[in-house]
């Protein structure tokens, strides 16, 4: 992998699809020897006037793949998303390589369930952890929420899903081990509200069986700011301790969306 000037690497993008009108995600060439652990982040971007413009994206994809996934938002007149979202197929992105982040099976205490919350594109480094058996071997039952205002928004997420039970190694791994919440709150759906919102009601319970547990649950979240707050109280209040890479605990954060 060779670095340009400004210690960056090239990555062909293999593919781009369009979820809504303001979601997509692509694929791209994995840098060779690139390692990095399921739930991280790096910078990417593009030159812009021939300066580099770089954003932290989740890496969407498990840490064994051959392709690296992104999974993001459109956002008409931002610097960097308006022109990500008009990539084609063998274009190229740049990226700085080192992966960082709080979002990783090493930041959390062994336990038996991991709950994941995220909201609309917060989702991103869940796709990687729930593709990677490690996360398997670490805990007995995997529930993945995301919220969303509309159906559509869910549609990459399920995908996801779909594409682990089709998957004739993963599958068996994941077996029955993997749960996944899909909710929208503006638009009618099996799942409806914010999940903040279930644990006001006796839904979450009635939903997973029982309340979150300090000494057996695991709680990772990433989301926008109200949702991390909100969630962040709820698991303090529950007896939940924040971990981190140092200090492995019961809950983890997404630093790089709270600073
Ligand atoms: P709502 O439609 O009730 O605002 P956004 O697009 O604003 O980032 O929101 C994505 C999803 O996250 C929406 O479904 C939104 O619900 C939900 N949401 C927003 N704030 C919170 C919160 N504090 N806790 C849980 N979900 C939230």
């Amino acid at each position: 992998m060779q670095k340009d000037n400004n210690g960056l690497h090239q990555l062909e993008v293999l593919k781009v699809h369009h979820w809504t009108s303001s979601t997509f995600s692509f694929s791209c060439v994995r840098p060779d020897n690139f390692k990095f652990r399921s739930g991280e982040f790096v910078m990417i971007g593009l030159y812009i006037d021939k300066k580099p413009l770089l954003r932290a994206y989740s890496i969407a994809s498990p840490n064994w793949h051959e392709e690296f996934e992104f999974y993001s938002i459109k956002v008409e007149d931002g610097p960097l998303t308006s022109r990500l979202q008009r990539l084609k197929e063998g274009e190229k992105i740049i990226f700085r390589n080192k992966s960082v982040g709080t979002l990783v099976n090493d930041a959390l205490l062994k336990g038996e369930r991991l709950f994941l919350f995220s909201t609309g594109t917060g989702i991103a480094p869940f796709t990687s952890i729930i593709r990677d058996p490690e996360t398997y071997d670490k805990f007995s039952e995997v529930i993945l929420f995301q919220t969303c205002r509309h159906n559509n928004e869910l549609e990459y997420g399920k995908s996801i899903i779909e594409s682990i039970f089709k998957d004739e190694l993963l599958s068996e791994i994941v077996a029955d081990k993997l749960r996944f919440f899909p909710t929208t709150t503006r638009e009618p759906s099996q799942y409806f509200g914010r999940i903040t919102d279930w644990f006001k009601s006796e839904r979450f319970v009635e939903e997973v069986g029982s309340d979150l547990e300090p000494l057996e649950d695991r709680v990772m979240i990433c989301g926008s700011m109200a949702m991390l707050n909100e969630f962040k109280e709820i698991c303090l209040k529950k007896g939940l301790k924040e971990g981190s890479n140092s200090s492995p605990g019961q809950f983890v954060i997404e630093k790089a969306f709270v600073d």
